[in-house]
């Protein structure tokens, strides 16, 4: 189900009118919903609960602290990918023992800074990597826990750029060598080998890729639980896709369960998982205010003020996201909905019908949650936008929109160049 729907043609956030978050905050913005993120944590809690797994939401979804924070208020854990994700998690109140961090170039000063905060575990992607942490952790005097991650070269059929289980993608290890990396890894002083991680992909819809991923994890893990007493996790990743497009059939969780939950019991080991989009995609909206309308001879484009910078998924990935009018409309108008960036790949729609609204009026492009605001940059020195929580009737300014002193904090100009510097 989603929160933002329409209350007498006007589209609301939960309680909240979707116009009067625009005329407060500016656009463009994104705004969510707190009761959209609970339930769909509590879906998955629920069809997950005969192995009750731990629910390790995936910062890099939305790293606001807000949504952290709502789902940390769930009982979940945090999957991290960067030293900037740790201190996020931390600064929103994380319990590091519910932390897994993973990425293929940790570097000396995140594994440290993870080290010392005694997080769950590391899921690691090379053997270099395992000896890395192994002597970070012995400088430290202190023991990391790891999962190797394993590639187990199953196709989840989703966007090339977001496949990452398969053999030519720059994750994991191979299943056949991930057996003798734990052997090497088990001997280094610093580590022990805590479990093994996959994650295939995102915005998988079917059920087989997760199937087939964890049979060609399963005697790998016999194998591990006989040689490593203290081998405990299995971490199966995130990836559960959802409904982007009217009609489309999202992978629902107790599906998903249903196929991977009697394996799981059958391993008998704990169970982490990381859904990042799962959980925040659809609990998302960016809404922007039309600029101009351009009739070319070819085509129509309607201007908004959010861009590519905004929201990249329609240039990066061709995705698709529905645009709707926050003053409902049954008049349509076909056209490419386009952001004021300098590059023809900054579309947000293409080749669309969108509702017939008139400059300055308000457009709310749909399942925005989920790397959205997190993939967002300054590009054209445009400031990020503004994001809005809202809970039931309230709405909590969760970021500011940035300044133009933003913009330039941090850049120095160097002293002998200055206009007018008399050195
Ligand atoms: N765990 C690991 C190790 C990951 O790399 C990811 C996502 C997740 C969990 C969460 O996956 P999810 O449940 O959200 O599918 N920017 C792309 C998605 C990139 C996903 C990267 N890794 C997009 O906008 O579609």
């Amino acid at each position: 189900m989603n929160e933002f729907r329409y209350r007498k043609n006007t589209l609301c956030a939960e309680g909240v009118s979707v116009g009067s978050l625009a005329a407060k905050y500016g656009t463009p913005l994104y705004i969510y919903s707190a009761n959209h993120l609970r339930r769909q944590y509590r879906a998955l809690a629920e069809a997950m609960k005969d192995v009750k797994p731990l629910i390790c939401y995936s910062v890099k979804a939305n790293s606001n602290a807000a949504v952290i924070r709502t789902f940390m208020d769930e009982g979940a854990g945090l999957d991290i990918v960067s030293g900037g994700e740790l201190f996020r998690a931390l600064r929103a109140g994380a319990d590091p023992s519910k932390i897994v961090f993973a990425g293929v170039g940790k570097t000396t000063e995140e594994i440290e800074y993870a080290i010392k905060q005694n997080i769950l575990f590391f899921t690691v992607e090379s053997e270099p990597e395992a000896s890395r942490i192994s002597a970070c952790a012995g400088k430290l005097k202190k023991k990391a826990r790891l999962a190797f991650r394993v590639n187990p070269d199953v196709d989840p059929r989703t966007h090339k750029y977001i496949s990452t289980g398969k053999k030519e993608n720059k994750f994991g290890l191979d299943a056949e060598r991930t057996i003798e990396a734990c052997e090497l890894a088990g001997k280094l002083p610093g580590v022990e080998i805590a479990g093994i991680h996959m994650h295939i992909g995102s915005q998988i819809l079917s059920v087989q890729p997760f199937a087939h991923a964890l049979e060609k994890v399963k005697d790998i893990c016999v194998q591990l639980k006989q040689r490593f007493p203290s081998f405990r996790y299995l971490d199966i990743g995130g990836g559960i896709g959802i409904k982007y497009r009217v009609g489309q059939q999202e992978l629902l969780p107790e599906l998903y369960a249903r196929t991977v939950v009697p394996f799981l019991r059958k391993m008998g080991l704990a169970v982490v998982m990381e859904p990042g989009r799962f959980l925040v995609g659809n609990g998302g909206i960016l809404v922007c205010r039309v600029q101009y309308i351009k009739n070319n001879a070819y085509k129509k484009f309607v201007v908004t003020d959010a861009a590519m910078n905004d929201l990249i998924r329609p240039s990066l990935y061709d995705a698709h996201h529905e645009i709707v009018a926050v003053e409902k409309t049954s008049d349509m108008i076909h056209g490419d909905l386009v952001g004021p960036i300098c590059e023809s790949g900054d579309f947000i729609a293409k080749d669309r019908n969108l509702p017939a609204i008139g400059q300055d009026g308000l457009l709310a492009v749909q399942s925005a949650g989920a790397y959205g605001f997190s993939m967002s940059s300054n590009y054209n020195s445009r400031t990020r936008a503004a994001e809005v929580m809202v809970d039931g009737s309230k709405a909590f300014l969760i970021r500011k929109r940035e300044t133009l002193d933003d913009l330039v904090k941090g850049e120095i100009l160097p002293v002998a160049r200055r206009r007018g510097s008399k050195k």
